[in-house]
């Protein structure tokens, strides 16, 4: 059985996958902003730097794998908290476990991007690259001069950015090399407290009414399958892929991409 650190574990998506690997045998070790066993603000430099030492403590350097599921949906006005939660609350812990997962020889992680990296319109890339040279700052300024303004753009461009860095990250000596296997995992609307808030914001319809052709919306237990299943052994040869689990949503927008 294997030890794996899952962020975001106190809700939606994280909890249910951090619930079935503890159902299956692992230990979880659990890092959310007010409760788990890790308690840290991923949207600081602080408090990253303590999901990090924290997480090896307990780990007692040995981590089979992680989940990066913390993050933030398209909140109006909360454009900074979502850049630095959705990109460096990945990029950082993973650096910072980077060693102790290559001394377990095999490990996987599977970190949260979004459909929405697919199905956003005009995704502005100057914004992804700034995301991508370390300036989120920057990253911020760019996505938000997109009109109409709001928070969409600033959320699409964490999730391409988070999503880029995982595939050019994963094929390199520094990681696959050392036997890691990142991935990502690309979800659609799911019933989450987080789409919850979209439904209920003056997003709300615009949400409801997106295609998804099979019907409805995805529940977090089926995520939580996929993301076990991508832990598992079964998924020894996946590696810098997107697993796209929205219903349909994404063949719908772009059915000739491939
Ligand atoms: P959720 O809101 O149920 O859970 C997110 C968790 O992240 C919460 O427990 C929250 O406390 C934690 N978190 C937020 N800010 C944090 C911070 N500063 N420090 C530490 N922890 C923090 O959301 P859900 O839906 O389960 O989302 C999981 C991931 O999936 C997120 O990265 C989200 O962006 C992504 N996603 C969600 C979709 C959906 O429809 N629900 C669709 C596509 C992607």
């Amino acid at each position: 059985m294997g030890v794996y650190a899952v962020t975001g574990a106190a809700s939606g998506m994280g909890k249910a996958s951090a619930d079935r690997l503890r159902a299956a045998g692992h230990t979880v070790i659990g890092i959310d902003l007010t409760e788990g066993d890790v308690v840290a603000d991923l949207s600081t430099t602080e408090g990253r730097a303590t999901a990090i030492a924290k997480t090896l403590e307990r780990a007692e350097g040995h981590l089979d794998g992680a989940v990066l599921a913390a993050g933030l949906g398209p909140l109006p006005g909360k454009e900074r908290v979502i850049a630095e939660v959705n990109f460096r609350g990945v990029v950082e812990l993973l650096e910072g476990w980077r060693s102790t997962l290559a001394a377990s020889g095999n490990s996987k992680v599977v970190v949260f991007g979004s459909n929405s990296t697919t199905t956003v319109p005009a995704a502005p890339m100057s914004a992804v690259k700034a995301f991508l040279a370390g300036d989120v700052e920057k990253a911020v300024k760019r996505a938000s001069r997109i009109k109409p303004a709001g928070p969409t753009f600033t959320y699409a461009a964490s999730k391409l950015a988070v999503t880029h860095w995982v595939r050019r990250t994963a094929v390199t000596p520094e990681w696959a090399g050392a036997g890691i296997r990142l991935n990502v995992i690309a979800p659609g609307a799911i019933e989450t407290p987080l789409l919850t808030s979209q439904l209920d914001s003056p997003e709300g319809d615009r949400v409801r009414d997106f295609p998804v052709p099979i019907g409805g919306f995805g529940r977090p237990e089926q995520i939580g399958a996929w993301v076990e299943f991508m832990l598992s052994p079964a998924a020894d040869f996946l590696c810098g892929s997107v697993i796209v689990v929205d219903g349909g949503t994404e063949p719908f927008f772009r059915g000739s991409d491939w």
